[in-house]
């Protein structure tokens, strides 16, 4: 029989010391000394038992319609190994694996000191902080389960990396994706090439410069994960440009918290322009979480389509923020520019990071990246199952 809801194991120094029933809530004394407090509803919908969750799916059968919300436990104690064992009035008996305890505690001066859905705190960086993506070896991480989550950790932490040493194969990045999810399929295709095209279906398909943005930020849910595969770089030009859109935020908003509010609350337009498609969102081009702090940006200079979601009041204030936002992303100090060469990936998280390109001389040479999409939570559930596997460099398995 299961002692967690799910498929995680939760080892832990610490156990159940001391468990108190009060009126509305049980008190935990942990080994440490430290006490969290759960809501007797909470235990109850959280009770791990075969009746409660189904043993194969480790999915919930249990419905809180079943017990009344007024519930109370009849008996409440600590069992021999430092579980927490609850005894309901009729009768249902609840025992909570400590480290499963332990790790789900809510009680806290600020919940938001941990996220529940993301694995390492995120960094924001600027061009002092390093001179090209933290950079990692193709073969490791397509071969090595521990190279996989180290890679995928600073993917998380700076939402952008470079992977090093690919073989010089078009569908390549595909796999190199597909190593940590589902790889997501749109309009451009599964795999898509960037190069100068005689008729292209977007400005990334000619030698123009192309300023800081995201991609598709056309969509009502953008791409979390870009990959940006270089199969070859000779022309003259074309140098990428990375700019962490968390740190231009964090910039907008110490510089003019006015606008900072202008930006997360005034919707923008966006519109994609094609023959056969015709995509359109209307966003902020900062939008925020529950916790205040930046979820993801929107900018994309040839993707916009024309204000008229604000209202005619705050057309004004709606450019006047958006002039600072663009412009702090051309900033010099915040601008990561360098070199793509054969075999490196670009892969970066394409709701926070912009990526730029400076112009460049179709005739001087050849230039031709292959590019993907994947999302967010599909680096996020890698490095979860990965640590399950003990590939995140514990010690406990
Ligand atoms: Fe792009």
């Amino acid at each position: 029989v299961a002692t967690t809801p799910d498929f995680v194991t939760y080892p832990s120094d610490v156990a159940v010391a001391d468990a108190v029933c009060h009126d509305r809530w049980v008190e935990v004394t942990w080994t440490d000394r430290r006490s969290s407090r759960f809501h007797h509803l909470w235990l109850r919908d959280n009770c791990p038992c075969p009746s409660c969750v189904a043993q194969i799916t480790r999915e919930q059968t249990f419905e809180i319609l079943a017990v009344p919300a007024g519930l109370t436990p009849d008996a409440v104690e600590r069992t021999r190994v430092g579980d927490l064992f609850v005894r309901w009035p009729d009768g249902h008996e609840s025992i909570y694996d400590t480290g499963w305890l332990r790790d789900h505690v809510y009680d806290r001066a600020d919940p938001h000191t941990r996220s529940s859905t993301r694995s390492t705190p995120r960094t924001s960086w600027d061009s002092s902080s390093f001179s090209a993506p933290p950079t990692f070896d193709a073969t490791a991480v397509m071969t090595r389960d521990d190279a996989l989550h180290d890679w995928l950790v600073a993917l998380s932490t700076f939402g952008c990396t470079r992977v090093r040493g690919l073989p010089d194969d078009p569908d390549v990045v595909g796999e190199l994706a597909a190593r940590i999810g589902v790889v997501r399929h749109t309009n451009f295709g599964v795999l898509w090439d960037v190069k100068s095209e005689p008729d292209p279906i977007t400005n990334a398909n000619t030698s123009l410069r192309l300023p800081p943005h995201v991609d598709l930020p056309t969509r009502e849910y953008q791409p979390g994960v870009q990959f940006l595969h270089c199969l070859v770089n000779d022309a003259t030009g074309g140098d990428s440009v990375l700019v962490d859109g968390l740190r231009v935020a964090e910039i907008v908003k110490a510089e003019s918290p006015a606008h900072f509010r202008t930006l997360t609350t005034v919707p923008w337009n966006w519109a994609n322009r094609s023959r056969t498609s015709d995509y359109r969102w209307s966003s902020p081009l900062i939008v925020l979480d529950g916790h205040g702090e930046m979820s993801e940006i929107r900018v994309g200079n040839w993707l916009r389509a024309p204000l008229v979601d604000v209202g005619f009041d705050r057309v004004e204030e709606a450019y006047e923020a958006y002039r600072h936002l663009f412009e702090v992303t051309y900033r010099k100090d915040l601008v990561v520019q360098f070199r793509l060469v054969s075999g490196d990936c670009m892969v970066f998280d394409n709701r926070r990071v912009l990526h730029a390109r400076t112009g460049f001389d179709p005739n001087s040479g050849p230039r031709f990246l292959r590019g993907c999409y994947s999302e967010r939570e599909e680096v996020e559930s890698r490095l979860r199952v990965l640590k399950r596997a003990g590939q995140d460099g514990s010690t406990h398995s």
